[in-house]
């Protein structure tokens, strides 16, 4: 960390403040107790008090098997299915209540009461069933936001098959990937969807995908926008099933529930880490479930009676804990929105939230700086009323956390920031809404059963309210971790724990996960969250490695090598700044410039191309042969430039910044 860095964070520690929730809120909230806190803080049994939100087949007999750490099962010996407690144990209290709003781009929306998502989610998993889907067999979803998501991914559950969700905004290549490292035989698309009211064609990236994966892909389960196929989808004969032809077959069709073992894996979740080939974090069945239940009830606050919301993309992981399973385990409304939030106008969030009287409101800060950006008359017109807002994803600085309560909250909604990650399941840092004051640009407290704490980089405590930054560290396991990284068990260990655990202990007390970000522990001991501290960014939210993105860079043939950073942006938190050097002999050019921002744009998405492409003619490489990106992150933010010393040329960086400033 820079001296400009740590001193940055001192100036912002100064401006502390805190607001409290307001005595409507408290009086209403699942937890409003400080016992409760207590009880469920109690480790490793406070965490049956989220168990216990579930129903189970079989009733585990403990709680934790922690004996061959960082391999932890929880609610050992337990059976349970995700489809029946989403869905079935509902039905008969209120088989009629809204399980799903859901609003599509172009104005079409549908509304799913629990008995509807019941009849769909078992024609679907008597499809997927019939296709000889099995318990086991990862079925991979590539779609936008559409209620046959969430359908599909209950329908795999409901039969035992794993789902692997890739956000939507993914290429063929990138899907091709996932494909290949879930082993993954089954993929659910679709022929296209709308944004900002231009169909996109979606099918091809499946055919693409199909093409360029290793793994036989057996079926092709296609689904459509609109009530037609869209007329240019191309169907594979032998290996596509159009579900729109298929399902006459199974109305009415009833599948049992497969009982799962509390350590069955429920998911896959593919995420960035710091190396090219992205990870998949495995979550079970048992702790995952239970995990979510808990901190959507007793920190999203969500009772059966709310309609709650929130703005991602079921693609990512808050889409999966809180679109999908939080809200449906606790059966209340989840209400889900295809489109931009810009499209048809400005002001379309307010006005569905008015609409569907939302209760409660989750999005992140690169949300909410748009929403600034735009100004506050977009909202004025819009009777919407929220008892609790929610942040996550990225760091909201005090400011943007202002408007969010002035503007979103109307000066009195309590907001929660929440921290975690793909790997963590749910929220593992926030305040418990009732029960603390908040702290603009802080996240709170650990959650309860959760002991986090933040390390310097030889492993050693830094004292709380220092100002000193280190790394944020967990020291506990909880029941919505990672069971490992599928198929990669060393990778598990090597990315997560090697740093600072004891390897050859068996004692959990020795294992240390290291989540990789930066983080201040103030004398209150609320925790201000400062961002990645490895090569990975966050771009909108979206979590991106720098190595993922070199190497489609590198793909370009007149590319010789590329390095990659993140430059902190206004709206999108950072942005891919890319530095490129190019072969011997071969000019840059504006037409180059485009072919590398291409590239990845084909390579990982759209939504992850660089910002800028700056030619150079060198890299700064150390001594033994490693970019230092962060004196390229010096660069782009306009920093000072750190120790060059270790530099094979320690000229280069400044040649670079010449240019850069030149430019
Ligand atoms: O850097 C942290 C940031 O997002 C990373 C995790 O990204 P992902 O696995 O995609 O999950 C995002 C949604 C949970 C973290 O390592 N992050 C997440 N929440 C916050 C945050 N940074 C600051 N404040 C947060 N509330």
């Amino acid at each position: 960390m820079s001296h400009e860095e740590r001193s940055t964070i001192e100036a912002r520690l100064a401006e502390e403040e805190y607001y409290s929730p307001n005595p409507e809120f408290i009086g209403q909230a699942n937890v409003s107790d400080r016992s409760v806190y207590d009880r469920f803080d109690e480790f490793p049994d406070g965490f049956e008090e989220y168990a216990e939100l579930l129903d189970w087949d079989e009733h585990w007999t403990d709680v934790l098997d922690a004996s061959n750490p960082p391999f932890y099962d929880w609610f050992v010996g337990g059976k349970l299915n995700a489809s029946y407690n989403c869905i079935d144990r509902h039905l008969d209290a209120h088989r009629d209540k809204t399980a799903i709003i859901w609003e599509g781009e172009p104005g079409d929306s549908r509304r799913l009461a629990y008995q509807d998502l019941y009849r769909e989610v078992n024609e679907f998993a008597a499809m997927f069933r019939d296709a000889g889907i099995g318990a086991d067999d990862v079925v991979t979803f590539h779609l936008p936001v559409i209620p046959e998501l969430p359908i599909g991914m209950l329908a795999a559950a409901r039969i035992g098959a794993p789902h692997s969700v890739v956000f939507g905004g993914f290429t063929a290549a990138a899907l091709a990937n996932r494909l290949d490292d879930a082993n993954s035989r089954y993929l659910v698309t679709i022929d296209g969807y709308y944004r900002r009211g231009k169909f996109l064609d979606h099918k091809q990236k499946a055919d693409e995908a199909v093409e360029q994966a290793s793994v036989d892909v057996d079926t092709v389960f296609v689904l459509q926008r609109e009530k037609e196929l869209h007329p240019e989808t191309k169907i594979v004969e032998g290996r596509d099933v159009v579900v729109e032809d298929v399902r006459s077959q199974y109305r009415g069709a009833h599948v049992e529930p497969v009982p799962r073992a509390s350590d069955d894996i429920l998911f896959l979740m593919y995420t960035s880490g710091t190396t090219g080939k992205p990870k998949g974090a495995q979550h079970g069945t048992g702790g995952y479930l239970s995990y979510v239940a808990g901190t959507s009830k007793y920190l999203f606050d969500i009772h059966s009676t709310d309609t709650y919301w929130c703005l991602a993309d079921i693609g990512w992981i808050t889409g999966h804990s809180y679109m999908v399973y939080g809200p449906l385990l606790l059966g209340a409304t989840s209400m889900m929105y295809e489109g931009a939030p810009d499209h048809p106008h400005k002001g379309y969030i307010w006005e569905l939230a008015e609409k569907h009287a939302v209760d409660i409101f989750h999005t992140s800060p690169t949300a909410v700086r748009m929403f600034m950006k735009w100004g506050e008359t977009h909202l004025e017109p819009y009777d919407f009323e929220f008892k609790l807002l929610v942040s996550v994803g990225e760091p909201i600085q005090p400011e943007v956390w202002r408007w969010y309560y002035d503007h979103v909250g109307r000066g009195d909604t309590v907001i929660i920031d929440t921290w975690w990650q793909t790997e963590t399941g749910g929220v593992v840092m926030s305040n418990l809404p009732a029960l603390a004051d908040m702290k603009p640009g802080s996240v709170g407290h650990p959650m309860p059963g959760i002991q986090a704490t933040v390390l310097d980089d030889d492993g050693n405590e830094i004292e709380p309210g220092t100002g000193t930054a280190g790394n944020l560290v967990l020291t506990r396991p909880w029941p919505g971790i990672l069971q490992t990284l599928y198929g990669d068990d060393e990778r598990y260990i090597s990315e997560y724990w090697e740093k600072f655990s004891d390897l050859e202990s068996r004692n959990m007390d020795d294992w240390i996960y290291r989540t990789g970000d930066g983080a201040v522990e103030a004398a209150d001991g609320y925790f201000r969250i400062l961002g990645r501290l490895d090569d990975v960014m966050n771009v909108s939210g979206h979590r991106l490695g720098s190595m993922e993105l070199e190497s489609t860079i590198v793909e370009v043939p007149a590319v010789a090598e590329a390095a990659v950073v993140a430059r902190d942006d206004p709206v999108k938190g950072q942005v891919p700044d890319a530095y490129v050097v190019l072969k011997e002999g071969v000019e840059p050019s504006d037409d180059l410039r485009e072919a590398v921002v291409a590239s990845v744009a084909e390579g990982i998405g759209k939504f992850a191309r660089p910002a800028h492409v700056e030619f150079v003619d060198a890299l700064p490489y150390t001594k033994s042969g490693k970019i230092m990106r962060r004196l390229l992150s010096d660069i782009s933010n306009d920093r000072e430039l750190s120790d060059t010393t270790t530099l094979e040329d320690p000229s280069v960086p400044e040649q670079i910044r010449r240019q850069v400033q030149g430019a």
